[in-house]
């Protein structure tokens, strides 16, 4: 994997107050002292029987369903999706997994509980907090649904609960009903959760590697020669916002990121997005976005930055046929995609617009580990150089108290 940093157009040699602080901010959150940084060490010393118990409920979950509704919002789903879905679905022979309890809408739901008419379905239901409007309700109508079709007990046997060890209502009722549980580590936020059970649950039910996505974000973790380019992307978007480039553009060119985007946007979004600071976190998926958005790039506004996430090795590739004619027969459409995403650098950097790249050799799960702790790790030290707490979403509670005021009013 190789990340550029030096198409930001910040000089990082003219940073060093910036560089010396980010690299205290790394040490801090190294520490261990730092509130909420249970995620920082998680990759390199995670339990090992924690491992295999989540591997083995991801089998058992797999021999008993062929769907597995995973019910959670925020940090209790994006993770989870962000690497399911970059990694081409489940496996063979593993259980589809379907989200719900991200939203409230009924027709959302409705089309979860259709698919699950057909299926074989297991129920894993995760919220940190155990009080979450969005996944209780979301879990209750679906539980209601297992209860009706498998019967009481049977059901319980396929209820799986994820959640605090003591606080919260689905820590009671996962106990008082004898629901296979895991605990959520209070030390680590939702969105900093996806290498916890949280993600590795769901992500080992759709049959893939937690091993080795654990490994890519410890090799991250621990290889000193990333930590420089840990800093250093850092430290540019720090001085890009100062700068008044007040967006980062994440971009791809392979739909199969889409989650991925989704996920860096609540990691940057809610982690540094407070007291009036923060870049807002953007993702623009090409080409499409490229005849929508691409126009607002070029020439528009000049708000923002880019970082290019792209993917060298495709799982597929076509040979483009002859009669496609000149000068594209013969080519592989992946040779063709990959001028597209030269191009697109090229004429942005031509218009002095800033482009991080960072190029991974292939989408496997090694490397979104590495990808997930260099976000990760790079995302709470710019946050903290903004004098913000990475750590915290206060203002995500506005909505809710006005919401539950009107809820009592129906
Ligand atoms: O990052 C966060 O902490 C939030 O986005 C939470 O993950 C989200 O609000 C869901 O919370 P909970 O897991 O408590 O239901």
């Amino acid at each position: 994997m190789k990340i550029d940093i030096s198409g930001s157009g910040i000089a990082i040699e003219n940073e060093k107050k910036l560089l010396e602080a980010s690299a205290a901010s790394y040490d801090e959150l190294n520490s261990g002292t730092y509130e909420y940084t249970g995620w920082v060490s998680l990759p390199h010393s995670f339990d090992k029987e924690l491992l295999e118990d989540i591997k083995s409920t991801a089998n058992e979950i797999s021999a008993k369903c062929t769907l597995c509704v995973v019910v959670g919002i925020g940090g209790s789903y994006l993770g989870a999706k962000a690497v399911i879905d970059a990694l081409g679905g489940s496996a063979e022979n593993r259980p589809k997994i379907e989200f719900a309890g991200y939203n409230m809408s009924a027709s959302t739901l409705k089309k979860v509980m259709d698919r699950m008419d057909d299926e074989e379905v297991c129920l894993i239901v995760i919220s940190k907090s155990g009080k979450t409007v969005e996944s209780l309700l979301a879990y209750s109508i679906l539980k209601d649904k297992l209860f009706e079709r498998y019967g009481r007990d049977e059901a319980g046997k396929r209820i799986y609960v994820l959640t605090d060890e003591e606080k919260g209502e689905l820590r009671a009722e996962a106990a008082q009903n004898q629901y296979k549980s895991f605990v959520v580590p209070s030390d680590i936020g939702g969105r900093y959760s996806v290498l916890s059970a949280v993600g590795l649950l769901p992500i080992a039910v759709a049959g893939h590697d937690v091993g080795k996505l654990l490994d890519g974000a410890a090799d991250m973790a621990l290889d000193k020669e990333w930590k420089d380019t840990l800093l250093h992307y850092a430290v540019s978007r720090v001085a890009l916002l100062r700068d008044g480039k007040c967006v980062e553009v994440f971009e791809y060119f392979e739909d199969k990121l889409k989650y991925f985007g989704e996920w860096l946007k609540q990691l940057f979004g809610e982690s540094e997005g407070k007291d009036g600071k923060g870049t807002y976190p953007a993702c623009l998926c090409f080409s499409r976005d490229l005849h929508s958005i691409g126009q607002f790039l070029q020439q528009g506004s000049q708000i923002f930055h880019e970082t290019m996430i792209s993917i060298e090795n495709s799982e597929y590739d076509f040979e483009i046929p002859e009669h496609a004619g000149y000068p594209y027969a013969g080519k592989t459409l992946e040779q063709i995609n990959n001028c597209a995403e030269k191009g697109v650098i090229l004429a942005h950097r031509k218009n002095g617009i800033p482009v991080i790249t960072i190029e991974v050799p292939e989408l496997n799960e090694y490397y979104l580990g590495k990808m997930i702790y260099f976000f990760e790790m790079s995302c709470a030290i710019s946050a903290l150089q903004l004098g913000v707490n990475p750590f915290d979403q206060p203002g995500v509670e506005m909505y809710k108290q006005e919401m539950q005021k009107l809820i009592r009013e129906l």
